[in-house]
């Protein structure tokens, strides 16, 4: 699936709602802004489909595993909207988020963290090239309780699917 990744712009944010699944039951959207199209803090960037139309939304946050710079990594996330789900736009716009990272950073480790039960987003992850790294229980707090969720990672010395841009 041909997809392409540009900086959100104000009048994008009306079809970047959020919700409408499951798995992104966040409580009301409080983001009305356009995410900073920035890869050196958290950001995000508006993925647009093969049509032209924006697809959806993807972005990151900076995590880090221990005391110094070189622990930090990005942990991506993806939304898309309802009717752009199941064609590939998924897998394809998160291939391309890592790519970006570690083209243009000195990252060794890129991160994703999704529910046990979205298996969407699941596969996606790995049709990405990232590997499953284990579960994580009761780490994110969403409508209302507390979800296990499993944590996903891929290495810039891992072997990534080559996928059309
Ligand atoms: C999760 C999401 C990003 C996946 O993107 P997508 O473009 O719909 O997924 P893709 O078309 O790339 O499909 C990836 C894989 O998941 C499978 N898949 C798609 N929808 C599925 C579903 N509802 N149930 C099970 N598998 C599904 C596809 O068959 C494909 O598997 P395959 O490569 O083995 O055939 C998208 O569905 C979405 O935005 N969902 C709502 C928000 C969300 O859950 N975000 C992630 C929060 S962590």
């Amino acid at each position: 699936m041909a997809v392409s990744l540009r900086p959100q712009q104000p009048d994008d944010m009306h079809l970047l709602t959020g919700g409408q699944s499951p798995f992104d039951d966040f409580g009301p959207a409080s983001r009305t802004e356009p995410r900073p199209a920035r890869l050196d803090a958290d950001g995000g960037l508006a993925v647009i489909a093969a049509d032209g139309q924006l697809a959806g939304d993807v972005s990151w946050h900076w995590t880090q595993w221990g005391p110094t710079a070189g622990s930090r990594c990005p942990m991506i996330g993806i939304w898309l909207r309802p009717e752009y789900r199941g064609h590939g736009i998924g897998t394809a716009a998160q291939a391309q988020v890592v790519e970006l990272f570690f083209r243009h950073t000195t990252v060794n480790r890129v991160e994703a963290h999704t529910d046990v039960e979205n298996v969407a987003e699941q596969r996606a992850l790995e049709a990405a090239g990232f590997k499953r790294e284990g579960v994580t229980r009761g780490a994110q707090w969403r409508d209302s309780t507390y979800h296990d969720g499993i944590l996903y990672a891929v290495l810039r010395a891992d072997p990534r699917p080559s996928l059309p841009a």
